[in-house]
């Protein structure tokens, strides 16, 4: 990584903890907020699952282990967010009704185009969807582009659960909040280990500052499709009684944890 992209790295995620925290701290934003957390962390299990069983016929015990806990953490988490959400009156849009919905309606906007983000579209800039799915993926590959998400994420949620305010609900909100970014963390440490149980201290360090550089211009092309948008983000929660969710999005094009 060099100084330019070191430089960015920093205003980047200061600007993603300023943009995230003030989501949260907004009492109009925060059902979103929330409901695209639950969406991130719901939508990364079945992809691990998949993972943890390909490393378990690989032989790989250990890291088959890993995933397993991941996942079932990260499915952990997406109740985390869904009771938060509850604890407001308010649930995930459920895509799939809508999309019946809509049926023979005037197409303004497709669920689908909610859920095309242009932040994973950088980040893995020249991998097609077929090079991500389970069985395929490379394994240094994963293990570097989560390394840097989960240890960004571990941050980022302690950063946006200190940003809520002090009533009661927010206080359990962010209890949950600070659970999970504990996991985070662990999760961050885990994958770095696997790297190191693979690679060469040098093409560690190699892989994980493609990864961070990657992370940056992702970080760029999302603030700039905002800024196209009138800083506008999509609708991902609504009022009501929660329901089980049925909307998970496809794991094969977000195929990593938040
Ligand atoms: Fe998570
Ligand atoms: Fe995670």
């Amino acid at each position: 990584m060099n100084l330019f992209t070191h430089v960015l790295h920093i205003l980047g995620s200061g600007a993603v903890a300023f943009v995230s925290a003030r989501s949260l701290r907004d009492p109009l934003t925060r059902p979103n907020t929330l409901a695209g957390l639950q969406l991130a962390e719901s939508g990364s299990v079945p992809f691990l699952e998949a993972l943890s069983a390909r490393a378990a016929a690989e032989g790989d015990t250990w890291l088959a282990e890993k995933l397993a806990k991941h996942a079932s953490d990260e499915n952990r988490h997406g109740q985390i967010f869904a009771h938060a959400l509850k604890q407001l009156n308010k649930q995930v849009i459920d895509f799939k009704s809508l999309a019946q919905a809509q049926e023979g309606k005037p197409k303004e906007a497709k669920p689908d185009d909610r859920r095309r983000s242009p932040f994973f579209e950088a980040y893995f800039e020249g991998y097609s969807q077929e090079t991500f799915k389970p069985q395929n993926i490379d394994w240094t590959v994963f293990m570097a582009s989560t390394y840097i998400l989960e240890l960004d994420a571990s941050r980022d949620f302690v950063r946006m659960a200190h940003a809520l305010p002090d009533d009661p609900v927010s206080v359990n909100i962010r209890k949950g909040m600070l659970s999970v970014a504990q996991d985070e963390t662990g999760h961050a440490a885990y994958l770095r280990e696997a790297l190191e149980r693979r690679l060469s201290p040098a093409a560690v360090t190699a892989v994980i500052d493609e990864w961070r550089t990657r992370k940056v211009n992702a970080m760029l092309a999302m603030v700039s499709n905002l800024l196209q948008k009138g800083g506008k983000m999509p609708e991902l929660a609504r009022d009501g009684v929660p329901i089980e969710m049925t909307a998970e999005p496809d794991a094969a094009s977000t195929p990593v944890a938040a």
